[in-house]
């Protein structure tokens, strides 16, 4: 007997602005926070308005105007103290964190607000960064093979009674974490699109992060990705970057795309350009993240612009069903003016998105 499987919501998360300089590299006013009292309120209003996740981004510092960069784990977990539902996504960054370390964090987290921390394993592509701090910058490869052995330690650790496990970067013998994490375990999410990044993801990831993109483009990585956990027996799933400027009418939030390019601070967005590109150019076919990206598209860091969440509410939502019907299961959102805009985009946008979900054919599928 075939079965109807209407497809999941697609879900919204936030980048919580942790860093200081707002999520556009442009001088144009950007009414939003990097502090906490800032923070606590946006978390607040993003839960009431339909935001399931909210990620935290890890920097050590930047070369980019990002001035003041609030550690992600510590900031998290005073946004979990803040509110009731909102999932936070927490950076990681394998060197820096030893997994024996970010496991034990992440399940007293866990255990303390009710299973709503999540993981985002992030590789490293800013090589200054790694020297400031004393780390050693591993090849681009290389960093992706430490990031898998630090996933399958921190899943090991969670998960198994006595952990043992003979990495090349991490080794761990009958190690027995308590307590472990509470059900749902800590879903780990992991950022960037090289194809070692979509190797690891295929293997061992949750979730899928990649940067902003028209439907086409994220289909075919979805469909690049799903074949290959299909092959490893693996399930993963993905997320959408996109920066939104959902406005009354179409020409007032093409005006604002427009104020923000005109107002970019080229020095800044070339800086970096020059890091992203050269961190991507090191993979061993020579692309990456940002392989593609054009000046107006790095002016937003990971390249939200080309996700063309930028209209009414109407086209909004339109185009947000289209990189569902491509693959995404999730939508990670950057704002302007964030208290007001997520506030907007949860009460013009959302509603509009489900009711265009419940009306999309069910797939059918046998039984
Ligand atoms: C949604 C998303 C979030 C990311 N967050 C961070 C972060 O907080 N800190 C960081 O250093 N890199 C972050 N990255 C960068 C990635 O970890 C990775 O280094 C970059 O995308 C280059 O990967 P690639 O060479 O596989 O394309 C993020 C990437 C994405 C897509």
């Amino acid at each position: 007997m075939p079965v109807e499987r209407q497809r999941e919501p697609i879900k919204f998360a936030y980048w919580v602005p942790n860093v200081s300089g707002g999520l556009v590299i442009s001088s144009i006013e950007q009414r939003t926070s990097w502090e906490i009292d800032y923070n606590r309120k946006l978390a607040q209003i993003a839960e009431r308005s339909g935001f399931d996740y909210a990620l935290s981004q890890i920097r050590f510092t930047a070369g980019y105007g990002a001035d003041n960069q609030h550690e992600p784990l510590t900031f998290s977990q005073a946004l979990l103290a803040s509110t009731e539902r909102l999932k936070l996504i927490v950076a990681l960054l394998p060197g820096p964190w030893h997994p024996a370390v970010a496991a034990k964090q992440i399940a007293t987290i866990n255990n303390i607000y009710g299973a709503r921390v999540a993981v985002n394993i992030v590789s490293g592509w800013f090589r200054g960064e790694f020297t400031a701090i004393g780390e050693p910058w591993l090849d681009h490869d290389e960093r992706y093979r430490r990031s898998e052995e630090f996933i399958r330690s921190l899943r090991g650790i969670w998960t198994e009674e006595s952990f043992t496990f003979n990495g090349d970067f991490y080794r761990f013998r009958n190690y027995s974490l308590k307590p472990k994490p509470i059900d749902p375990q800590p879903e780990i999410f992991q950022g960037g699109s090289s194809r070692a990044a979509r190797d690891m993801a295929s293997r061992v990831s949750d979730w899928y992060f990649t940067n902003g993109n028209t439907p086409e483009e994220i289909k075919k990585q979805v469909d690049d990705i799903q074949a290959k956990a299909r092959e490893n027996g693996h399930s993963v799933k993905v997320g959408v970057n996109a920066f939104a400027i959902a406005r009354d009418t179409e020409a007032e939030a093409k005006a604002v795309l427009d104020e923000i390019i005109a107002k970019a601070i080229p020095e800044a967005v070339h800086g970096f350009a020059h890091e992203v590109k050269n961190a991507g150019k090191a993979s061993p076919e020579g692309e990456g993240n940002w392989a593609k990206s054009s000046f107006q598209d790095l002016v937003q860091y990971n390249d939200g612009f080309r996700s063309n969440l930028i209209g009414t509410p109407q086209q909004i939502a339109e185009r947000i069903l289209a990189l569902k019907e491509a693959g995404a299961d999730l939508i990670l959102l950057g704002f302007l003016h964030f208290q007001e805009e997520v506030e907007f985009f949860g009460r013009e946008v959302i509603p509009l998105v489900r009711k265009l979900e419940a009306a999309q054919p069910v797939a059918v599928a046998a039984e």
